[in-house]
């Protein structure tokens, strides 16, 4: 992991998540419901692996990742994976159920935006369960004004990205 923002008064830091992170990872596969790694993933995972590999796939270019941190452990995760050279990214994003709801996940796509920009996307496309509540409000706070197309009770659509520094 590399730093990008330390914790501070008992607030959880940012950090790059790199290659070689796969324990913190596999850690926090096992802080996540099987709701949530199921809001994330769109299917169950029982294979830890599985989910490291898939978290863990990251060239700090076109596929990157932005980790919550805190006590040294992984509370949460966003990354960007796109097509090489595309202007668009697919975003997903995943909080450790006890960490919700603490303004973990917009910290850090804000975080991610700036990644992204630095590495010139300009907008993320979003895949969400239409009554995945929690993720539609973090998404009305990131993108105020997104629209989602819905098919089969997915929601989708993508959104400009800013950079915030
Ligand atoms: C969706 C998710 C990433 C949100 O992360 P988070 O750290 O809890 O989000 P934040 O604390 O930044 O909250 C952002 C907003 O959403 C609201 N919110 C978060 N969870 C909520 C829930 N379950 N129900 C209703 N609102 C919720 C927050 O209150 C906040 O609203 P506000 O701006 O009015 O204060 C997290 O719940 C999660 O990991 N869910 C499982 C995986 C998932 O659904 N991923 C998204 C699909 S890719």
């Amino acid at each position: 992991m590399v730093e990008i923002e330390a914790p501070r008064a008992g607030c959880p830091g940012l950090a790059r998540l790199e290659p070689g992170d796969e324990a913190a990872v596999a850690r926090l596969f096992g802080r996540l419901t099987p709701e949530s790694i199921y809001r994330r993933f769109f299917s169950p995972i029982s294979r830890v692996e599985q989910f490291t590999s898939s978290v863990l796939r990251v060239d700090q270019h076109d596929r990157a990742a932005v980790a919550a941190v805190a006590g040294g452990e992984v509370i949460g995760v966003a990354q960007y994976s796109r097509a090489p050279g595309a202007c668009t990214a697919d975003l997903a994003i995943m909080v450790a159920d006890a960490w919700q709801r603490q303004g973990l996940g917009t910290r850090m796509v804000a975080a991610l935006a700036d990644r992204a920009a630095a590495e010139g996307i300009a907008s993320f496309a979003v895949d969400v369960q239409g009554d995945n509540f929690g993720a539609l409000r973090l998404l009305e706070r990131v993108a105020p004004g997104l629209r989602l197309a819905f098919s089969a009770g997915v929601g989708e659509g993508s959104f400009p990205i800013e950079s915030h520094r």
